[in-house]
């Protein structure tokens, strides 16, 4: 109990704290529902570290902090929640309390032991609480916390009278694309515009692919990684930089210590200090005007939440299931259907997948390829029962349009 008063404790302080701060700038930039909630108080962890032992068969670590959720707008008519909590998933029920970003208040030794035994973007192994500590406690603002700091800005307001009229409810709209040959003339991108936020991931390609594909990116989810092997694998097709935009956050899926460190680095305006990018400016990457409040970092529970529950695998039952966790664009789907109100899928895999090239800026037709650190099968099968029971809008379309790549 000790533990968890603790972190009650530092995390109401904290909170306060950095909602001091945010005060000064602008609170009514942020989420009308992050405001309600400001019943913080109530920011309670329930489950901890239950045992010091670790077991093979608590490899899964199926138990979650808990806390008041900041990112669901109640307010919103269409409930997606509530949907969702109707539903059933593989691994178990859905649960609106897991913490989706890690930020200053998790910056504590009772989180690391409890984090430390879960490998990759799952947990803390093989990360120095220093580090961990250092990483979060710059990740201290608001915009930190939350994935809406910037809702209601006036930027926003001028969207959405160029679009005629403001919402009539307080619903987040959300559209998260994929990169799927699927979206290749498609002329999607003002429809994917003129959502209130824009997910994408990876190889994001906007140029000359905005007709189909749209201009905005909200949020970039990537980890290291994955940027770098998406510049490897797709310099080639223009993949030359990730989205960079004044709106533009970076969502990092934290697999190793180097997504640590390239934050830190970011956040403080040095090189990065340490790891695989050690010399590296991190605006080379990121583009210019980097700050800390640019940064979000999904929490290992969530990882774990997702993996366990939602999208769980064969492979978890095999020697190599560490190597196994939803793909990036799942995180980015998933991010959004637990934090927006209404969600559009744009470039996910549907059953035709075949029909179409892997991915919408493929110069000549490519097989989708499927890896065995994620599980596309499950994920596609996922997409398309969100989209019947109606928690998501997922784009399908049948290959009949003049100008795809279809298979020959
Ligand atoms: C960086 O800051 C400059 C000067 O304020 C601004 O013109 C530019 O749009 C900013 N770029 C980004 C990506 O934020
Ligand atoms: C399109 O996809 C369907 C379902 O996967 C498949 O039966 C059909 O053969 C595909 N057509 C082409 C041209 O690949
Ligand atoms: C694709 O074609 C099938 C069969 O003609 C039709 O039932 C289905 O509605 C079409 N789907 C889309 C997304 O156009």
């Amino acid at each position: 109990m000790w533990s968890v008063r603790v972190f009650v404790i530092c995390s109401v302080f904290l909170v306060f704290f950095t909602i001091g701060l945010y005060s000064a700038v602008d609170l009514k930039s942020l989420h009308p529902s992050f405001l309600q909630s400001t019943g913080l108080k109530e920011r309670e962890l329930i489950t901890t570290t239950q045992s010091q032992q670790f077991t093979t068969a608590s490899w899964l670590g199926d138990s979650y902090a808990s806390e008041t959720p900041l990112y669901s707008a109640s307010e919103c008519p269409s409930k997606l929640q509530q949907k969702l909590e109707q539903l059933k998933f593989e691994g178990g029920a859905f649960l609106p309390m897991v913490p989706v970003l890690q930020w200053a208040p998790h910056a504590t030794q009772e989180q690391y032991k409890r984090l430390i035994h879960y490998v990759g973007c799952m947990g803390w192994q093989n990360i120095k609480f220093d580090d961990i500590k250092e990483v979060l406690s710059l990740l201290n603002s608001m915009a930190n916390g939350v994935m809406f700091d910037n809702w209601r800005v006036p930027v926003k307001r001028e969207m959405w009278s160029k679009r005629g009229a403001p919402p009539s409810s307080a619903c987040v709209r959300c559209a998260v694309v994929g990169n799927g040959g699927i979206l290749r003339k498609a002329g999607l991108g003002s429809e994917i515009d003129k959502h209130d936020y824009v997910f994408r991931m990876n190889g994001a390609i906007l140029h000359g692919f905005e007709e189909d594909v749209g201009k905005r990116t909200s949020f970039y989810f990537f980890s290291t990684n994955t940027m770098r092997n998406s510049f490897a694998a797709y310099r080639g097709s223009g993949f030359l930089k990730v989205p960079i935009s004044e709106e533009t956050r970076y969502v990092f899926i934290p697999d190793h210590d180097r997504d640590y460190f390239l934050v830190t680095a970011a956040a403080k305006g040095v090189l990065v200090e340490k790891g695989r990018e050690k010399g590296i400016n991190p605006s080379n990457l990121l583009g210019p005007n980097l700050t800390a409040e640019k940064f979000k970092m999904i929490h290992p529970d969530f990882s774990r939440y997702l993996r366990n529950r939602l999208l769980p695998a064969p492979i978890m039952k095999s020697q190599s299931r560490n190597i196994y966790r939803p793909s990036t664009g799942a995180f980015a789907l998933l991010t959004a259907l637990y934090v927006c109100d209404e969600v559009s899928a744009f470039g996910f895999l549907t059953e035709n997948y075949a029909n179409f090239s892997d991915h919408y800026y493929d110069k000549t037709y490519k097989k989708t390829g499927f890896y065995a650190n994620h599980n596309y099968n499950k994920e596609m099968k996922l997409w398309r029962r969100l989209h019947d029971v109606g928690a998501i809008s997922l784009f399908m379309r049948n290959n009949t349009d003049v100008g795809l790549l279809h298979k020959s």
